[in-house]
């Protein structure tokens, strides 16, 4: 018996059907939606439709809503700051929320080093001029990503991205000096850490190399969290070469891991932080998070934008920082993980069709295979799965290069009641389509 989820109409519901109406004629196809309902309300981790249907998000807007739909704290602070002003560009009229979230974000990292931190609109903004700064700071050209990486969507971040479909299809050509290394796990292994070293020099000289940009924690990559010992490895390598250490924490980052930055959990202090998606509870607004020497390097207005750390965004994001500090958000992370991690676990004694329970804290995920043997990925099985759970009130995201991982990037905000609920649903989905392929 559901307590939270209450689907009353056919999916999507008559005033949904209408509005998508609208939609087919003006928005391109190319825009999709997990979900064809269209959100009325959202409150903590339940959404509700337009036509009175409420699911659990564990989407949380791909992973932007830590604190929830609309919590209370940040829609007031919003609304106090829209009444005062709502722009003035932070190079014509400073204003003090833009240094208030800076001191704050600059205080919160790991690592002895001052920081300086520079906001703008978007996580691949942030990526764009994570690696702008690096290039500029080192005077280097090349950039390291990895295998399974993403990291946005416009020309450089495309090009940093992995995956070709959808996302660099027929969009080249692409950005120049951009090489791709390996991301070792344990599910899939690629390659051997003390081998890493070798494989980089043969592709690139690393004293032409800018930065190593990675997520410590792979997001849409699938949940992929890298060997025991290969970050240290890398942040060993950036230094004997003088390569900088970017994490890209867009996903990772915010409380999601048990710490405020994913990198923390293997002690590492990198020379830039971006962050975004969750930073300001769903408002547009990214960081980049740099080692005092190496931002202060770059020429006055090198980096900027008309709207980059907006006083409303900036205002939420304080919100969010107080929200996390003041609901132990970290230590809910944990828990939260702890719960998830047995639930997942007992799940995949029981369907042959997980092979791989992943994830640091609340940031978990769940593979999917054909075979446990061979390791063969089961991507329609997966999007069954997500559209069971949708069509049973649960808004769930897929990830990973064959599209073939479902992850958690719930708000950390949800009760264990809800909790529970949306993980009966889900496990109702993956019992239902593993019996069906037998
Ligand atoms: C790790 C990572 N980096 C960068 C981005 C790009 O962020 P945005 O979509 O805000 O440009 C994303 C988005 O999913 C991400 O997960």
């Amino acid at each position: 018996m559901n307590k939270f989820i209450s689907i009353k109409t056919a999916l999507p519901g008559p005033s949904s059907k209408k509005i998508d109406e609208k939609r087919e004629k003006c928005v391109p196809k190319i825009l999709g939606s997990l979900s064809p309902c269209y959100i009325d309300s959202g409150e903590g981790a339940l959404v509700k439709d337009v036509d009175g249907n409420v699911f659990i998000d564990f989407t949380g807007g791909w992973g932007c809503l830590i604190v929830g739909h609309a919590h209370p704290r940040v829609v007031s602070a919003v609304k106090e700051q829209a009444e005062k002003y709502l722009h003035t560009d932070f190079t014509a009229v400073p204003y003090e929320p833009f240094v208030e979230l800076a001191a704050r974000l600059a205080k919160l990292t790991l690592g002895k080093s001052e920081k300086k931190v520079s906001f703008f609109n978007s996580g691949a903004e942030a990526i764009e001029n994570s690696v702008k700064i690096a290039r500029g700071y080192t005077k280097r050209k090349a950039v390291v990503v990895f295998e399974g990486a993403f990291h946005g969507r416009t020309l450089l971040t495309m090009t940093m991205t992995h995956q070709a479909m959808p996302y660099k299809c027929g969009f080249g050509p692409f950005a120049p000096e951009v090489y791709r290394m390996p991301y070792p796990v344990p599910y899939r292994p690629s390659i051997k850490i003390r081998d890493f070293e070798s494989k980089l020099l043969s592709y690139v000289d690393p004293k032409e190399v800018a930065a190593f940009v990675i997520e410590p924690i792979q997001g849409e990559g699938g949940f992929r969290v890298p060997l025991d010992s290969f970050l240290e490895e890398l942040k060993k390598l950036s230094e004997k070469y003088g390569i900088l250490f970017v994490a890209d924490e867009v996903q990772s980052g915010m409380g999601r891991t048990g710490k405020m930055f994913a990198i923390e959990n293997w002690g590492i202090e990198p020379d830039i932080i971006a962050a975004g998606k969750s930073i300001a509870a769903g408002l547009p607004l990214s960081a980049v998070i740099a080692k005092k020497e190496i931002i202060d390097s770059l020429p006055n207005n090198s980096i900027g934008g008309t709207y980059v750390g907006n006083p409303v965004a900036c205002r939420a994001a304080i919100e969010v920082l107080n929200i996390i500090r003041d609901e132990k958000l970290l230590e809910r992370a944990k828990n939260l993980g702890e719960k998830i991690r047995k639930r997942f676990l007992k799940m995949k004694d029981k369907y042959e069709i997980i092979g791989d329970v992943r994830g640091i804290g609340a940031m978990i995920g769940m593979e999917f295979v054909k075979n446990r043997e061979t390791k063969e990925p089961a991507p329609d099985e997966t999007k069954k799965i997500i559209k069971e759970c949708l069509g049973n009130g649960l808004l769930i995201a897929g990830a990973g290069i064959h599209h073939n991982v479902i992850r958690m990037l719930l708000p950390l905000v949800i009760t264990d009641e809800q909790l529970d609920e949306g993980l009966d649903v889900l496990e109702n989905a993956v019992a239902k389509v593993d019996e069906g392929r037998s």
